[in-house]
């Protein structure tokens, strides 16, 4: 078994500036989730109040895993593709916790990033794509669902301009990006560079990611090195280990903090500072806020769809049943709840993303957001 020279008397945040900047850390293995691009305006999909999830349960809707679902997707592409207009790549400015990726990989001691976002701020941020794997798929490649044949990205693009859903060329089956769906398997890339990665860390980095949702979420446990989370909250088995580091609240606080005592602040702000031009949004001001409530409404108008349909065939059922008038109230209740979930998104006001807000940025979707 490998022998770490990380301080073990009190494991913290200056024991990990230590462990990185005497350059001990030379194999950085970092695994990210949806938290980590909060700030960027994109909500992630389990936090109270904001996550795309959570606003869908609370209203006790159908379904809200549905926009990743393949045998939805099958029935309703719309969906997807409405969320997807949204997500896609280009709208979005990377965080400081991006270009603190792109730092590690400046100084040479990044292994690998494996993200489970689809957003590719990371690359956006600057990291070599060999260095990070998507372990949920990406937007880069786009097949069809039923002959597997590839469409290319810009044959895809110009679907999505138009508003239309991409059909293959060959069998006229709907086309999606890569995106890994639920019941879909990870991309080979993952399993291929996996077990190198987590033999070869001398340090794992954890941020951003509830780790709910398996394969990744064992990740962080297959490791023997030292563990650092930035997370609004514990997750997974962190604390379970003397060494294990926890740094609770915005990951982007945790970060500045981090970097500070490794005296390389000047290096990551100048990092971000090039980020500035990558984010193809009209206004900057307010970008953030906006992009988040119009998520939010993508997926409470999925949700009405969704609404519809539990209501159409509950009124088939119920008319061979014969208790009609019972049923169709009960479908009138979801619609009138749909209805409201959307007007709340539209009133949705988060109070950030201006330029100079973005030193408080992380806390920003998650604690000011009202509903
Ligand atoms: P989740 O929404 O499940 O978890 C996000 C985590 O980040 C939560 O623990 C939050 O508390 C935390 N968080 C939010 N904002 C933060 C911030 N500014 N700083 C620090 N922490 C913050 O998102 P994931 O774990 O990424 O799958 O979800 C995993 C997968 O579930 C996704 O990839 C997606 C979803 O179904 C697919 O799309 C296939
Ligand atoms: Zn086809």
């Amino acid at each position: 078994m490998k022998q770490f020279k990380f301080p073990t008397s009190k494991p913290d945040l200056t024991a990990v500036a230590q462990y990185l900047s005497t350059g001990t850390a030379k194999s950085i293995v970092v695994m990210v989730g949806a938290g980590i691009s909060t700030a960027a305006g994109i909500p992630d999909f389990r936090s109270p109040k904001t996550g795309l999830y959570h606003n869908l349960s609370r209203l006790n809707l159908p379904y809200a895993e549905a926009v990743f679902d393949i045998d939805y997707f099958r029935r309703k592409p719309e969906a997807f593709y409405m969320l997807a207009q949204e997500l896609y790549p280009g709208k979005f400015r990377p965080t400081m916790f991006h270009s603190f990726l792109k730092l590690l990989e400046d100084r040479g001691v990044l292994r690998r990033v494996y993200t489970q976002n689809i957003d590719t701020l990371e690359e956006i941020a600057g990291v070599s794509p060999e260095k990070v794997v998507y372990a949920h798929g990406s937007f880069a490649t786009n097949h069809c669902i039923d002959c597997h044949k590839e469409m290319s990205k810009v044959d895809i693009e110009a679907f999505m301009k138009k508003d239309d859903i991409p059909k293959c060329s060959r069998c006229g089956g709907y086309v999606k990006p890569d995106i890994v769906f639920f019941g879909e398997n990870l991309p080979a890339r993952f399993f291929k560079l996996l077990p190198g990665d987590l033999d070869a860390a001398d340090l794992v980095i954890v941020a951003g990611t509830s780790l709910q949702v398996h394969p990744f979420a064992s990740l962080p446990s297959q490791v023997s090195c030292p563990r650092v989370l930035f997370n609004l909250e514990s997750v997974g088995d962190f604390g379970r280990r003397k060494t294990d580091v926890i740094k609770l609240g915005p990951c982007d606080e945790g970060i500045e903090q981090l970097v500070e005592l490794c005296k390389w602040d000047k290096q990551l702000k100048d990092l971000w500072t090039k980020t500035a031009k990558t984010a193809n949004v009209a206004e900057e001001e307010d970008a953030a806020s906006a992009s988040q409530k119009k998520i939010l409404k993508a997926l409470a108008t999925t949700a009405a769809a969704n609404a519809e349909d539990a209501s159409a065939s509950k009124e088939e059922s119920s008319a061979e049943e014969g208790s009609e008038e019972e049923d169709e109230s009960l479908a009138q209740d979801d619609l009138d709840e749909v209805q409201q979930a959307i007007e709340a998104f539209n009133e949705l006001e988060i109070a950030v993303a201006s330029e100079d807000a973005t030193a408080s940025k992380s806390e920003s979707a998650v604690e000011k957001a009202k509903v």
